[in-house]
């Protein structure tokens, strides 16, 4: 465990700010979806879309924060980057799964990851502190703390005020072949990048149950903290998607690798069972990935 200084609230009291800031902007973004979908832009690639929800929300979360934390950095999707005077800083996905977002498909959600650092937020060096994750689809808050665990919460809303129904705590053990074993993946907005990919997943297909593609890396993540799905692997990912949900995965008791490794497409990102890590590491290594 690591040692944070002294003056900071605990991973456990951030991770509870978190929760309150990502469900009201994740009912704000539902609210926006049910009345209609505006395509504010594209970025990386004409698919890669930005809709004005994405920014939208990303803005609430950001003006709570200046409000509620003020000095701490601000690291978003949608509207860059502030240095942190506190060495927290806040790591956000308004809206991950924009694409299923932009098509009623209801697999999206807000992720907000919180890191710590005593210079300047690099993925390379800086420390999870909190995460949280809202599907607000399935009224599903994930939420983990640095050395806290995982749970999963779920919750209704009455008169705009968010009650907790239920909080299951997350934990993973015990032996898991790749044969009868789900995993999950991701494919790249950029079509040659997924042709690869593709080549990748061929090779897996044969070799574990079966393979999903949800669409929202962060939802992903804490499937696998679920054991809704056995692994998940994805290439290129950027740290606003996997800072919330990776911890998650960790805390509970996943075997997690490559987020930290490049601030931007970051090689390969990965959560798998325990029971499954040392099998499943040796199948995507012979199939070129860089474990
Ligand atoms: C994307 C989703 C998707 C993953 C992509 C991400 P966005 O995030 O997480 O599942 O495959 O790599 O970029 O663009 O919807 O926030
Ligand atoms: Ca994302
Ligand atoms: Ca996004």
């Amino acid at each position: 465990m690591t040692n944070f200084p002294a003056a900071l609230p605990s991973p456990a009291k951030i991770a509870d700010l978190a929760c309150d800031i990502a469900v009201r902007a994740a009912t704000k973004a539902k609210q926006l979806r049910g009345e209609g979908v505006t395509v504010a832009a594209s970025k990386s690639t004409p698919t890669d879309l930005v809709t004005e929800a994405d920014r939208a929300t990303e803005a609430f979360i950001r003006d709570e924060l200046a409000r509620l934390r003020p000095g701490d950095g601000f690291y978003g999707e949608e509207s860059g980057e502030q240095a942190s005077t506190t060495g927290l800083t806040w790591v956000v996905d308004p809206i991950d799964g924009t694409v299923n977002y932009t098509y009623d498909i209801p697999a999206w959600a807000t992720s907000i990851g919180v890191v710590y650092a005593a210079g300047p937020a690099e993925p390379e060096t800086w420390t999870p502190y909190a995460g949280v994750v809202v599907n607000p689809n399935l009224h599903e808050i994930w939420r983990a703390s640095h050395g806290g665990g995982a749970e999963l919460i779920r919750y209704s809303i009455d008169d705009g005020t968010y009650h907790h129904h239920s909080r299951e705590l997350l934990h993973l053990a015990g032996p898991r072949e790749l044969a009868t074993s789900l995993a999950a993946t991701g494919f790249a907005y950029d079509a040659d990048v997924r042709v690869d990919q593709a080549r990748q997943v061929l090779a897996l297909i044969d070799k574990a149950a079966d393979i999903r593609r949800f669409g929202a890396a962060s939802l992903d993540l804490v499937g696998v903290a679920a054991g809704r799905v056995h692994a998940y692997f994805e290439k290129g990912l950027h740290p606003f998607d996997h800072a919330a949900g990776a911890l998650i995965a960790r805390e509970a008791g996943a075997i997690v690798g490559g987020p930290g490794r490049g601030r931007e497409n970051c090689e390969l990102t990965y959560a798998i069972h325990p029971g499954l890590a040392a099998e499943l590491l040796d199948v995507l290594s012979e199939i070129g990935l860089p474990v």
